[in-house]
């Protein structure tokens, strides 16, 4: 099975309108339809209309950094899926380790954020990992476990067949501090195996992204690794050199 890696840039809350504009446009002048990787990018929620424009019939996919658990009504400071798809989003990340710990987000929740995503036709980005403390304490397979269940309970293990997971530790974001390359090949080959238990064939088409500190330097031996397919790229996404030459070593 042939899995297109793909390389997606989580901006988070950085930038002004001018600089997102400016980024973007650098990174598409750097990105081919022909390229190894499919590229894309996430944005803060009120660039995403200048972004779909400019990014119109170009290859590069456009993305949100979460998504409403509901359609409409009384939500005060939520985005809703079919918001996001009018405005032209494809992807849409769920349960970003910043999201379950700075914002207090459940496994219930994040499930219920990446059932409405799927419902409206954006690709989740599901990011799962561990703290520094779970992965001391020898929890890290049973905290992966729960925050896969709760989505598994809710949409079924089908639905990976259109989403994408993240491995994302918690331990490697924002802290220069990479996983090895053994310690990411151990959680992407343990997710690919638990999915295949039970759907064989979307386990072996199901592309999991590393995201921590990726970074120029690192990620041409963490994208060789079998089981990962890509990354999800924070801090190095801010520049266009760095991002696209991440992009380019897949
Ligand atoms: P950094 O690449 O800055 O570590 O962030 C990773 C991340 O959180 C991507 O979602």
């Amino acid at each position: 099975m042939v899995r297109r890696p793909l390389v997606v840039g989580n901006w988070k809350m950085n930038g002004t309108r001018e600089s997102r504009k400016a980024l973007l446009a650098d990174i598409l002048s750097g990105v081919s339809e022909t390229d190894s990787a499919e590229v894309g990018v996430c944005a803060p929620f009120v660039f995403i209309p200048e972004a779909a424009e400019l990014l119109e019939s170009k290859s590069i996919l456009l993305g949100a950094q979460n998504v409403a658990d509901e359609d409409e009504g009384a939500f005060t400071g939520e985005i809703s899926a079919p918001m996001l798809r009018e405005f032209g989003c494809d992807l849409a990340i769920v349960g970003h380790s910043e999201r379950r710990l700075l914002y207090g987000e459940s496994n219930q929740l994040v499930a219920a954020r990446y059932k409405k995503a799927l419902d409206h036709g954006l690709t989740p980005i599901l990011c799962v990992g561990e703290t520094l403390d779970q992965r001391e304490q020898g929890d890290t397979f049973a905290v992966i476990d729960g925050q896969l269940a709760a989505v598994f309970d809710l949409a079924g293990v089908e639905s990976l067949a259109n989403a994408v997971i993240a491995y994302e530790p918690v331990w490697a974001v924002g802290t220069g501090r990479t996983a090895t390359t053994e310690q990411v090949q151990e959680i992407h080959e343990y997710l690919r195996r638990k999915i295949s238990e039970r759907e064989p064939e979307i386990s072996a088409s199901l592309r999991i992204l590393y995201g921590g500190s990726v970074k120029p330097e690192n990620a041409r031996t963490l994208f060789g690794m079998p089981d990962v397919d890509g990354g999800l790229i924070g801090e190095a996404s801010l520049d266009a050199e760095s991002f696209l030459s991440i992009c380019h070593s897949v």
